[in-house]
């Protein structure tokens, strides 16, 4: 394949791939946009394949083989409430890439460089591994939280911030201690040495962050994957792989400001963490009062009575897969003149966008679903809300203690409808670990049960 058809195919694959994402951003066009995705990755995969490797297919198909054989495998068996486990091990491949890379490309004896260009090289190598371990290392731990084989609560470590300050500064000395060891060929003990001390810093940066906070973290590893990716184009000159990479590590840093508005917190405030360590003291574990529970043949009642009704669905929405039903009702009750609107805050359930892909994927219509901030002032006008498995985003708590793990994140604000009638199999707390004192309120109801055996038996009822 000539290099004028490699160049073109690059050009193309980059075009698809801001398609793509333009398509991702809304739900009515992100089929389309993944659909972009795919063939762009096709695309420069054909063209990598065939026009720039030149030796060792054998090896190559091999690895293709292998990787697409697990990655096609997990995809099939991986559940949806598992996803935010998934994205966050696959960040971590890329980070691996990214050192392993990084480490063949400076042990190459066929890359012969000196003076300037040598300098140059040195410092994308070093800077791809430094991202790449992080990005590794963090990625784990995030896959280890999410998973909940790691607590969700932070490790605060004594002077964790002067910890992280000493290892920045040690990597950057060791990177003069690299660039100068290289030029005489060595280099590889300082290279080693930060590989080790970056590991460390991405484990540190995520265990010290608060549970609540973690979709911040999700949102920053996928960016610093992109970096990673970015960092070993410019190591490989491969154009591609830089425009790729830039476009994850932008779109990845947006996302990452997009959450942490919606949490009301300081970007560089959570990445330091300590955030919900002060927590848990105050209203975690402790019963409130006493809560009121009722039955499904109730709430089909109220349902039925109502006007308007609001909807919240949450993690235990995706847990309990009742999205489908959750539409069913939601027909049913539109059928009956009530007006069925759906909030949905910005970081429910475990990734971004959660439970807007399992809405569009009951067929909910996009035009009754609404974001935190376009529906939070409606709820005094609300007559029923029902809340689906959703715990922390429904926590008055976060307004009114200052010592909350959630304290400041904004909230849907449900308790001002008339009545709430919460969906939730046990009293259980959120992913943040403290109780709600939304369920003890006079206007809240309880409707213990498994989400879709719940919504089941209400519609039976309605
Ligand atoms: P959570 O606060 O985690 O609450 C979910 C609730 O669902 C639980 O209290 C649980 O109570 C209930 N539940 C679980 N399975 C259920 C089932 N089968 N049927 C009925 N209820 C069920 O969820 P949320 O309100 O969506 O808040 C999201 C939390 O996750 C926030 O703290 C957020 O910061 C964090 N987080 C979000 C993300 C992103 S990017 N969205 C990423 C990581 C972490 P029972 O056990 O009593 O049923």
């Amino acid at each position: 394949m000539s290099q004028g058809i490699v160049s073109v195919s690059y050009i193309g694959a980059t075009i698809l791939f801001i398609l793509a994402l333009g398509g991702l951003s809304n739900p009515e066009t992100a089929r389309r946009g993944n659909l972009y995705g795919i063939v762009g990755m096709g695309i420069a995969l054909l063209a990598t394949i065939f026009g720039v490797v030149t030796a060792n297919y054998g090896l190559l198909l091999g690895g293709l083989a292998i990787g697409g054989i697990i990655g096609f495998v997990l995809a099939r068996r991986v559940q949806m409430t598992q996803m935010p486990e998934l994205v966050a091990i696959l960040h971590s491949l890329v980070g691996l890439a990214a050192v392993l890379v990084g480490f063949a490309n400076f042990m190459d004896p066929t890359v012969q460089l000196v003076g300037v260009d040598l300098v140059i090289h040195d410092i994308e190598t070093y800077i791809g591994i430094l991202i790449g371990a992080v990005t590794f290392s963090g990625s784990i731990i995030a896959f280890g939280k999410l998973s909940g084989k790691i607590g969700g609560k932070p490790l605060i470590l004594p002077a964790r911030h002067w910890f992280n300050l000493i290892l920045v500064l040690a990597m950057i000395w060791l990177a003069t201690q690299f660039v100068e060891g290289s030029e005489v060929g060595e280099g590889l003990t300082p290279l080693l040495i930060m590989t080790g001390i970056a590991l460390v810093l991405g484990i540190h940066m995520v265990m010290a962050i608060g549970g609540a906070d973690m979709p911040v973290v999700v949102s920053m590893l996928n960016s610093y994957s992109g970096w990673a990716a970015s960092a070993t184009g410019f190591m490989l000159s491969n154009d591609l792989l830089i425009v790729t990479g830039a476009l994850v590590g932008s779109s990845g840093a947006i996302l990452s400001y997009i959450m942490c508005r919606a949490m009301n917190r300081k970007f560089l405030a959570v990445i330091a963490g300590g955030f919900g360590t002060s927590g848990g003291t105050t209203v975690s574990g402790e019963d409130q009062g006493e809560v009121v529970p009722i039955n499904a043949a109730e709430v089909a009642g109220l349902l039925a009575d109502a006007k308007e009704v609001m909807i919240v669905p949450g993690y235990g929405m995706a847990v309990a897969q009742a999205q489908h039903i959750v539409y069913e009702i939601t027909r049913v009750l539109r059928d009956k003149g009530v007006n069925v609107r759906f909030g949905i805050h910005p970081v429910a359930g475990r990734m971004p966008g959660h439970m807007n892909v399992l809405l569009a994927e009951a067929r909910v219509p996009y035009d009754i679903v609404f974001e935190m901030d376009e529906i939070n002032e409606d709820f005094p006008d609300v007559d029923v809300s029902v809340i689906i498995g959703a715990n922390d985003i429904v926590n008055p708590s976060a307004q009114d203690e200052p010592n909350s793990p959630i304290a400041g994140m904004p909230v849907l604000e449900v308790w001002k409808g008339r009545t709430t009638i919460v969906l939730k199999r046990s009293m259980a707390t959120g992913y943040a670990g403290v109780q709600n004192p939304l369920f003890f309120k006079e206007n809240t109801r309880m409707l213990f049960g498994d989400a879709r055996e719940s919504l089941d038996a209400v519609l039976k009822n309605l």
